[in-house]
């Protein structure tokens, strides 16, 4: 039983030192200490042993118990530093290699051009304001100079929530909400989206946005218009940016303009961007309408009004040289990370 003792110590010793891994090391554990291993088998045999015998063997076994189990735990720590070494080589940083830059986000080129619109009003004095997309018929055209049968709601493709409410077709109402809640004088930009029922093309989209500009107080004339729409036209397009009014119609201002800008690629000598017009139109504006002032509950005998509306998309268009608007919404990283 001695020399049975001596060699399992002698192999365990061998087979441990050989272990790759720690799930080895258990494996050992088992095999050698375990209930059903090779030190228990060993020691089934001490019933045949003389009563002097029994206790010397008793030592020698649970020496080579504590033998094996030392071997085990040694062994284990080896694998636990060796893990711990390759681990923090894994994690080592190497401080000299280039690094990695974390993308940056960026506006979208609507949101570039509306916030230099907002910037170039700003600087005039004019307040930012905001009403509903979902809108009251009452606001989007009664109100407006527009009423039921009127031809210009033709032109306005309307998507009709009921009878009376409505997608807003322009931010004009947002005219007569503002003036409901404020007593001249008034200077307010109103940028937002609006609705119209028409097939997505290069020009055309169910959802786009309008700036809409107001401005009412005692003695507004045109020419405050045409001053204030030259400052915009030399903000956006550059300083040799020339302006020009044409006489238009629209129901709620009296009278009506559409704005042009001098083509800010040929300069006005004519060219593919401007369809050789050298004049390229960006804006409707004119003079708020004396019955559109009385539904906003200002007096068209103290005070006079102009108002405008530009469409942003058709402005980024330009600003960036694109050419089709569905570009705006596909949200295609190629088109927007070049802005
Ligand atoms: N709301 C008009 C449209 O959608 C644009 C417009 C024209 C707005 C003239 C105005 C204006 O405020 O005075 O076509």
């Amino acid at each position: 039983m001695k020399s049975q003792l001596e060699e399992l110590r002698r192999s365990a010793a061998e087979r441990i030192a050989a272990a790759k891994g720690k799930s080895d090391l258990e494996a050992m554990r088992v095999a050698y200490l375990g209930k059903k291993g090779e030190l228990t088998a060993i020691l089934k045999q001490m019933g045949k042993l003389s009563a002097e015998e029994r206790p010397v063997m008793g030592q020698l076994a649970n020496e080579a118990r504590a033998y094996i189990e030392q071997q085990i735990t040694e062994h284990a720590e080896i694998f636990k530093q060796k893990e711990k070494e390759e681990r923090l080589k894994l994690e080592t940083i190497d401080v000299t290699m280039p690094g990695t830059l974390p993308r940056r986000g960026h506006k979208h080129p609507l949101t570039i051009v509306l916030d230099e619109v907002k910037d170039i009003f700003i600087g005039m004095g004019f307040q930012i304001a905001s009403g509903p997309e979902v809108e009251l018929d009452y606001y989007n055209f009664e109100a407006l100079n527009i009423p039921e049968g009127h031809p210009a709601r033709d032109t306005q493709d309307t998507f009709y929530i009921t009878d009376k409410v409505l997608l807003r077709t322009q931010t004009s109402p947002m005219q007569i909400r503002y003036m409901e809640q404020h007593k001249p004088p008034i200077r307010i930009l109103a940028p937002g989206r609006v609705y119209r029922s028409d097939a997505a093309d290069a020009t055309h989209s169910p959802l786009f946005h309008q700036i809409e500009g107001l401005v009412v107080d005692k003695g507004v004339t045109m020419g405050d218009l045409k001053a204030c729409l030259e400052t915009l036209a030399k903000g956006l397009f550059g300083e040799q940016t020339r302006i020009r009014l044409r006489p238009h119609h629209f129901p709620f201002t009296e009278p009506s303009c559409e704005v042009d800008v001098s083509c800010f690629r040929c300069g006005g000598k004519g060219c593919s961007m401007c369809k050789d017009e050298g004049w390229i139109e960006i804006l409707g504006g004119g003079m708020v309408h004396p019955q559109v002032l009385r539904n906003g509950g200002v007096d068209p005998d103290e005070y006079s009004g102009f108002a405008f509306g530009i469409g942003l998309e058709r402005i980024a268009m330009f600003r960036f040289h694109i050419d089709d608007l569905r570009l705006f919404y596909e949200n295609d990283m190629r088109f927007l990370s070049q802005f």
